[in-house]
Parts: structure tokens; C-alpha cells; sequence
């Protein structure tokens, strides 16, 4: 038995859903530990396309439980509809639980998350506009809604009632934006609350239970670790914690019940949003990653926008591996590569003001934002990835390309993925029970 966080080594969109649904199938219970509906997970199972921001894709498996925990941040209106949607898609919903102690997003968070990445003017961060940062604001200020509180009339109403007017004074007069009325607010999530009742519950204990008998935790982190809010490349960064640790905090559990960290990685790099992006690519060379005709184009699945393209960055994933304590990786979308005539890998960065090199993520982002990368050219493959289903069958090419990958980050890549289904993947080592661990003391 072991219980496993899988976390996305990047700035998010690693493909983690679909790793997410490998590991699911031998876990009971799969937990979401952080973020909200600006994430966004696609996963393709029996030629259906399903989408979702808030429910974990483990609730694709009969008979496991799905678990929105206390560190995520809920709009209840997009958790309905894809509730609605799974039930219209005939899938059960009755293992989806979600915390009483996570946050809910409100309709003043939409709209000033949206003022407010608009009045940063150049130093806008580019959010998905979902109300996530004053949501995780407003828990921090004590100024939330939780989840408990959504469920229960008397308390939502006294909440809505005293911060409806406290925040339509920061709609009105710093943003010039309509006010909301209190009494529809309460109306309209008092029925959400209604609805979303049966779902609600303390999942804590419902983690802790399954543990003490022996079943298997997934939990799932949702954007990236360069964009936590501790360690991602602050500011332009989310409002919540997506490392390893995150998962603690983020699902009420333990740091003594983690066995396994994987951190998923594409095989190049993505990033959605502003921020420094040392490794991007423009033109034709982007245009190449961001989109092959057998996988996932690159473009946000919350948002529609392009994601920005480049290669891959050693220098991040090698710090990646160290605040999560990564056990082994996953690396996904290796097929996109597959026409490249070279594949460049970040080794270290330039200093373009000083000249010095760095080989490890500089923690000062005024440095950060002008260095420039220092590469190593491989051979490409040139030939398809996407039917090989054992390591033994990639192109010799391709997996000199991994090994370096590996030697680059001491760190073993135990899964491959190399297309958008399920069975686009190779199982290299077993990702739970794997040999190396990074962080092994004998
Ligand atoms: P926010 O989480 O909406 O506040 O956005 C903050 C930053 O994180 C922006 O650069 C977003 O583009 C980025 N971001 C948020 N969620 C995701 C995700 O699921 N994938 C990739 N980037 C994300």
C-alpha cells in the first residue's frame, strides 16, 4: 500500500490528469489538495473527451471516492454544472466529497480578480480570472465563506449580509463596478448550498479512515510548482500551494502518511500567463510545440489561450525535484518532440546584465527575469513515438534524450507518455514502488 501526491514539476498544465488516471485505478481514495476552477484537466477515456476544473478525474473510476479537500477554493457554480455534466454523461457521482472547510469563491472574487489583474497595467499576471487570489485573500484576511457555511442558511446569510457591503465598497469606488445586492447573493448560494449539501462533508477524517485500513491515497496537485505561492516564481504565481507539502496542509493529513512523490514533467516546457519564461521559443519553432496532430494542443483549457512554448528546463525541474522532494518523474508528451530535427535542454542560465552562470534556480527575480539559458543540443528522432509502448521500442535518440533528462536531475522518469489515451504509455519502472529515491538516506 502507498499513499502517493503527484505534482506538477512546472508552471502547470504537465498533463497530470492523465498520469492522475493511471494511478487512480489502484488508489480508493483521490484527493485534490489545492487551487480551484482555474485549473483545468482533460482526460480521454474510451474515445470520450472529459473536462474537468474542480472534481478529481478519479471520479471516472466506479466505486472510489473523489475528494475536493479543505485546501481547494470552490465557485459552486461551475462545481454544479460539472456534477450535472458527469450525470448526464452517466457517470456516478455519489464518491465525490468535498471539505466543509474549503473556501468559496464568490461573485465580488470574479470581478475583482478581474479589476485587479487589469489594474496592474504591465505588471498584470495574466489569472484565469476565476477569483482565485482575493479568495485565498480573503481566507487569509478571516474575511471567507466556507463550505460549511454555503450549507448552512442562518450562517450564509449573516456572512453575505456583513461582507457584501464591506466589498462593494471595493467594487464601487476602486473599481467603478456595479454593487452586488446582498439578498440576491444569499438567494442564489443558498440554493447552490442546498444542492451541493449531500456532498459536503469532513474529508479529513474520511482520508484518515481509509488510511488506518490499509486503501490507497492519490493526491493531486493542480497547477504547477513554479507557480506556488512560497515557491513558484513569485509574483507571477497562484494563490495557493501545489508542492508536495501543499498536500498536507491541503487534504488534513499528516506529512507520516506520504510514501511516494511524483512529479510530472512534459518533455518541454509550457507556461499559460506573464512571468519570466527563460527557455520560450517564438515563431515557427512554437508554433511546432504548441500544437501536433496526436496530442493536446497547447492551448489553457480554463482560459482558450495559446500557452506560451519552450524547451525543456533542467535548471527548474532540477529545483522542482528538491522542494518537493520528487521520488521519481513522470514525462509526458515526449510525442511532440517526435519531428524535431534538435532538442535543446536548459543546463544552466546566463546573467545577461553580469555574465554569471547559474545552475540553480536564482531566488532574486530581478535576476531571474533577465537571465538567458545556456543549452545542450541533442539529435532529434525524427520518427513516430506514439505507437512504442516499452521503453525498449523508442528510438535510441529519444531515449538518450531521457537520460539525460535523468542524469541532469538524479532522478529516474518511471512513466512516458506519448500520446493523448490511456494506453499511449510506458511504464518504465513502477512509479510507487520504484527503486531510486532521491532523498534515500542508505
Ligand atoms: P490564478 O491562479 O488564476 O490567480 O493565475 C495566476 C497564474 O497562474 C497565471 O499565470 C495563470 O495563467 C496561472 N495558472 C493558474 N492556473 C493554472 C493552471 O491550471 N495551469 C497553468 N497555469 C495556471
Amino acid at each position: 500500500m502507498a499513499n502517493v501526491v503527484l505534482v506538477g514539476a512546472q508552471w502547470g498544465d504537465e498533463g497530470k490528469a492523465k498520469v492522475t488516471d493511471l494511478l487512480a485505478k489502484n488508489a480508493h481514495v483521490i484527493v485534490r489538495y489545492q487551487g480551484g476552477s482555474n485549473a483545468g484537466h482533460t482526460v480521454a477515456v474510451d474515445g470520450e473527451i472529459y473536462k474537468f476544473h474542480l472534481i478529481p478525474s478519479g471520479i471516472l473510476y466506479k466505486d472510489k471516492f473523489a475528494v475536493i479537500g479543505p485546501g481547494t477554493v470552490i465557485d459552486p457554480k461551475i462545481l454544479l454544472s460539472e456534477i450535472e455534466d458527469l450525470k448526464r454523461r452517466g457517470i456516478a457521482v455519489g464518491g465525490l466529497k468535498v471539505s466543509t472547510a474549503a473556501h468559496v469563491t464568490m461573485p465580488y472574487h470574479l470581478a475583482i480578480d478581474q479589476a485587479e489583474d487589469r489594474g496592474r497595467g504591465t505588471k498584470k499576471i495574466g489569472t484565469t480570472g476565476r477569483g482565485i487570489g482575493p479568495t485565498y485573500a480573503d481566507k487569509a484576511d478571516r474575511f471567507g465563506i466556507r463550505m460549511a457555511d454555503l450549507i448552512d442558511p442562518i450562517e450564509l446569510e449573516e456572512r453575505v449580509n456583513w461582507l457584501v457591503p464591506r466589498k462593494n465598497v471595493i467594487l464601487e469606488r476602486l473599481y467603478s463596478l456595479p454593487p452586488e445586492d446582498p439578498k440576491k447573493v444569499y438567494e442564489e448560494y443558498r440554493e447552490y448550498g442546498e444542492k451541493l449539501k449531500p456532498f459536503v462533508t469532513d474529508t479529513s477524517a474520511l482520508i484518515f479512515d481509509a488510511i488506518k485500513n490499509k486503501k490507497n491515497i492519490l493526491f493531486e496537485g493542480a497547477q504547477g510548482t513554479l507557480l506556488d505561492l512560497d515557491h513558484g516564481t513569485y509574483p507571477y504565481v497562484t494563490s495557493s500551494n501545489p508542492v508536495a507539502g501543499g498536500a498536507c496542509i491541503g487534504a488534513g493529513i499528516g506529512p507520516t502518511v506520504v510514501d511516494r512523490v511524483i512529479g510530472i514533467s512534459k518533455a518541454y516546457t509550457t507556461r499559460v500567463g506573464e512571468g519570466p519564461f527563460p527557455t520560450e521559443v517564438f515563431g515557427r519553432e512554437a508554433d511546432e510545440l504548441r500544437a501536433t496532430g496526436t496530442t493536446w494542443a497547447e492551448f489553457g483549457t480554463t482560459t482558450g489561450r495559446p500557452r506560451r512554448v519552450g524547451w525543456l528546463d533542467a535548471v527548474l525541474l532540477k529545483y522542482a525535484v528538491r522542494v518537493n522532494g520528487l521520488d521519481c518523474l513522470a514525462v509526458t508528451k515526449l510525442d511532440v518532440l517526435d519531428s524535431m530535427e534538435e532538442i535543446n535542454i536548459c543546463i544552466a542560465y546566463e546573467d545577461t546584465l553580469t555574465g554569471a552562470k547559474y545552475y540553480d534556480l536564482p531566488l532574486f527575480s530581478g535576476v531571474f527575469k533577465r537571465v538567458k539559458p545556456i543549452y545542450e543540443t541533442l539529435p532529434g528522432w525524427k520518427s513516430s513515438t506514439n505507437e512504442c509502448r516499452t521503453r525498449e521500442e523508442l528510438p535510441e535518440n529519444a531515449k538518450k534524450y531521457l537520460n539525460r533528462i535523468q542524469e541532469l536531475l538524479d532522478t529516474s522518469i518511471a512513466i512516458v507518455s506519448v500520446g493523448q489515451k490511456r494506453e499511449h504509455t510506458i511504464i518504465i519502472e513502477d512509479p510507487i514502488h520504484g527503486p531510486k529515491r532521491v532523498l534515500q538516506k542508505t
